[in-house]
């Protein structure tokens, strides 16, 4: 593809942001349109106010402006089926088939997946209703993770220490089910001590291509303690994985995983994010995404020099053995500020301090939206701050003596974000 191309980036995240940052330097890129996007994406793209949820009417823009390429942040389209629904209308996209985003989309399913093509992963067992659930709790040691089956934005994992915790959480997802339909069934799963290593992946159905590794900051206080976010900073790459541990990495799960994809008959043509964890009995996947990861998209494009484009179309076309990924040097580390309260209850519109002070950082926005002018939070995670520096310790002193300069009183961020010694 020669002529430029009008792109489509779906979600409002930060990381949307930066896939639109990334985008708007390709210079095969005529026109961004981004749905609904945020404050932040409205400087590099149109935004259009179409929900990420609204398949058919985003297909209906898609064919209406004669969008080239459609590109998808979030889960739930994804997991809803956008790509089946472009593939029928010949529009090309970004994306995993509906059938393949069941690795992230149930985690039974995942876990199946994983035991045919024996790729490591917890030990676990399904449960299909709550009567089996209390049964089976006597029968694993604590600490126990409890999962949701389906999607639930990071509120369905939960590691519990003993009896009375588990039963607890049994009631809320499949007596109350809080969670809907996504708690109806659960995993009981081994829980395993270890560093976490988050690994993006371009996938074309013939090639999958490793990015560079990051480390995400899943809890939400500082030291890794409290209840789960979305994730709340990032760095790449995860300062532990040393040659040897990338190569059982890529030997044990990375290809496997293609292998499985194919064996299945998958259509994949996307990013696929594995979410390991280095335990004492060798590295174990924790969960796939099938989707770019958020903080991680936030500190690894800038870090990549390829044009992101060029290597979107390779995926598209199944040409992706083509592409030789290059990374510069710099080290980045972004920080996430979020609503406080957040990931339980906050107040939205909050507005934001003057950003102007923020001197060589990237600040991707998330939770952002303008009413007259001025800047107000929208949602949990409200910005990501991304600052360089010639190492991973720079980078870091880089990000907090930045934010230290704002009056962030009104918002909350971790303090440890790229530590060396943490994650
Ligand atoms: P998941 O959505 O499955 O990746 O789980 C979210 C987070 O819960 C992970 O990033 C880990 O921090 C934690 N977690 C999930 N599964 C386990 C496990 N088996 N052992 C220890 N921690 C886990
Ligand atoms: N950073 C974790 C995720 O994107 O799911």
């Amino acid at each position: 593809m020669n002529k430029k191309v009008k792109v489509l980036v779906i979600g409002s995240g930060a990381r949307e942001h930066a896939l639109t940052w990334k985008i708007s330097q390709s210079k095969k890129v005529s026109k961004i349109f981004c749905a609904p996007g945020n404050a932040g994406t409205e400087k590099l793209a149109e935004n259009v106010d179409i929900s990420a949820h609204s398949i058919h009417r985003l297909a209906d823009f898609v064919k209406e402006k004669k969008i080239d390429l459609t590109i998808v942040g979030p889960e739930y389209p994804l997991v809803e089926g956008i790509f089946d629904v472009f593939k029928a209308l010949s529009l090309p996209i970004f994306a995993p088939s509906k059938g393949a985003a069941q690795l992230e989309g149930s985690k039974i399913w995942a876990k199946k997946f994983m035991k045919k093509y024996k790729i490591p992963t917890a030990l676990f067992k399904i449960i299909d209703n709550y009567e089996e659930g209390l049964k089976n709790l006597k029968e694993f040691p604590f600490p126990l993770v409890i999962k949701a089956n389906g999607l639930a934005q990071g509120k369905g994992v939960e590691i519990v220490k003993n009896l009375k915790e588990a039963e607890s959480i049994l009631k809320k997802f499949m007596q109350k089910k809080i969670l809907g339909k996504s708690g109806e069934k659960i995993i009981l799963e081994e829980f395993l001590e270890g560093k976490e290593i988050s690994i993006l992946s371009f996938i074309d159905g013939k090639t999958i291509l490793p990015m560079v590794s990051a480390c995400d900051y899943k809890k939400i206080y500082n030291g890794d303690i409290g209840p789960n976010t979305g994730g709340m900073g990032a760095y790449p790459p995860a300062s532990f994985l040393n040659a040897s541990l990338n190569k059982e990495i890529l030997e044990k799960i990375i290809y496997p995983t293609l292998n499985g994809i194919q064996k299945e008959s998958l259509d994949y043509k996307g990013v696929l994010y594995f979410g390991l964890i280095a335990a004492k009995s060798g590295v174990k996947v924790l969960e796939y995404n099938v989707r770019f990861g958020d903080p991680e998209t936030q500190v690894i494009l800038p870090k990549l020099k390829n044009d992101l484009v060029e290597i979107i179309l390779a995926v598209i076309s199944q040409n992706l053995s083509k592409i030789n990924l290059k990374w510069r040097r710099e080290n980045f580390c972004g920080v996430v500020v979020s609503s406080f309260g957040y990931p339980g209850e906050f107040k939205k519109e909050i507005p934001l301090p003057d950003l102007t002070k923020l001197k060589d950082v990237l600040i991707f926005h998330a939770g952002t939206k303008k009413e007259n002018s001025k800047l107000l939070s929208n949602a949990g995670r409200v910005l990501t701050i991304v600052a360089k520096g010639n190492n991973l310790k720079e980078a870091h002193k880089a990000v907090y003596q930045n934010l230290n300069k704002i009056d962030f009183s009104n918002f909350y961020y971790r303090k440890d974000i790229g530590k060396i010694g943490w994650c």
